[in-house]
């Protein structure tokens, strides 16, 4: 397990970037995580360092957004996903292995990530923008 101490916006997007050279072209990333942790933020900057562009949003209404960089990135949101029904109508089982799938409220779906899925934990620090992330399956 690898912890990273976040202060500020721009730390969180060297995670980003360190994150983005280290995975592979079918890695799977589940956050977990409440609201405001910074989970669309540290994807925005895991796909800009990919080359998917600037336009990361959260996909909370779509469920998934698909970005194209060096790979293709599909962005998921699991808010409102709460049963197996519901995971197998996102069309999750057939992004897994065709691209890197980075999933927010991955509580939701514990139970159906695959075994080598990258997991980063994320909580407050002590001040404001400080934000803890603990990461297991990848040495960041
Ligand atoms: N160190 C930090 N890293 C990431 N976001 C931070 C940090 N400090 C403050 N923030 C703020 O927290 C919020 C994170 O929002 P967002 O990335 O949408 O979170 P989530 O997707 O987890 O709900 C943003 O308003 C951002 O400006
Ligand atoms: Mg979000």
């Amino acid at each position: 397990m690898s912890v990273y101490v976040s202060k500020s916006l721009e730390d969180t997007a060297l995670l980003g970037k360190r994150i983005a050279g280290k995975i592979k072209e079918d890695s799977v990333i589940a956050y977990f995580g409440g609201m405001g942790m910074g989970k669309t933020t540290l994807t925005r900057s895991i796909v800009e360092a990919l080359g998917g562009g600037d336009c990361v949003s959260s996909p909370t209404f779509a469920i998934v957004n698909e970005y194209q960089g060096k790979c293709s990135i599909y962005h998921f949101d699991m808010y409102r996903v709460t049963n197996w029904d519901d995971l197998y109508s996102t069309g999750f089982f057939d992004y897994l292995d065709n691209g890197i799938i980075i999933i927010e409220w991955s509580e939701n779906i514990e139970n159906a990530l695959p075994d080598n899925t990258i997991k980063i934990y994320i909580s407050h620090g002590n001040d404001e923008n400080e934000r803890i992330f603990k990461i297991e399956g990848l040495d960041v």
